[in-house]
């Protein structure tokens, strides 16, 4: 008779590590088979979903893959403008190990995503925002990448993301303040894109984006 194989305390964490890589991996299969918003069917390269560090403590959350990027890689925040810029923050302060320029980023403690996991374009081609049925038929997606990778802080990017997470009653005056909710606090930010086109009346530019990322850092290191 075969012996009953002895599993020492040690490997449990192991374990349960390997289980939020396949629940990502699962949900990945439904994101790739999923054909619910016909325009985005069309425009898309490819279905894009989430990635990084499945023990993230901090959620990255964008608005959907961009033309000239994720659309084309199929990772989230690579190849474009908007992209690069983000990965040369993480970079800076060691939650990318890879270039900014890398289009399959190591992440260390963080996971990025969208709110729409697929490119939406408008009929001369160029980017557009994501309809509200659009976020509607994608949310589903996000609220499980949430309940799988169990983020303490989730950093959301823009308008679109922001309000997805915080409400639609979120006023654009609060961006760079932390809410605390219940499971998990959230930094609203400025979209990479704004602060590039020279960041509005608030004049955000590179410098005191960069400060928020130092924040990011601190909250994770404070955690391990
Ligand atoms: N690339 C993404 O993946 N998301 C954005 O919001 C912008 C660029």
């Amino acid at each position: 008779m075969e012996r009953a194989r002895v599993i020492s305390l040690a490997q449990i964490p192991a374990a349960a590590y390997v289980s939020k890589e396949k629940q990502i991996f699962k949900l990945n299969s439904q994101i790739t088979n999923c054909f619910l918003c016909e325009e985005l069917v069309k425009s898309r390269t490819q279905t894009v979903p989430g990635y990084g560090d499945f023990k993230a403590k901090v959620l990255i959350v964008g608005e959907a893959p961009g033309r000239f990027g994720a659309d084309i890689t199929g990772v989230p925040f690579t190849k474009d403008r908007s992209g690069i810029f983000l990965q040369k923050m993480l970079n800076k302060v060691g939650l990318n190990l890879s270039a900014p320029e890398s289009e399959n980023p190591s992440l260390k403690g963080v996971f990025i995503t969208n709110i729409v996991k697929c490119n939406p374009r408008n009929p001369d081609d160029t980017n557009r925002s994501p309809t509200n049925p659009e976020i509607k038929n994608c949310m589903e997606y996000l609220t499980k990448e949430i309940e799988i990778i169990k983020p303490k802080l989730i950093v959301t990017l823009g308008l679109p993301a922001t309000k997805f997470v915080l409400g639609n009653d979120f006023n654009g005056k609060n961006f760079g303040k932390i809410k605390k909710l219940q499971k998990f606090s959230v930094l609203p930010l400025w979209h990479p894109a704004f602060v590039i086109r020279g960041g509005g009346a608030q004049r955000m530019n590179e410098k005191k984006y960069f400060k928020y990322f130092k924040k990011i850092e601190k909250i994770i290191s404070k955690q391990e």
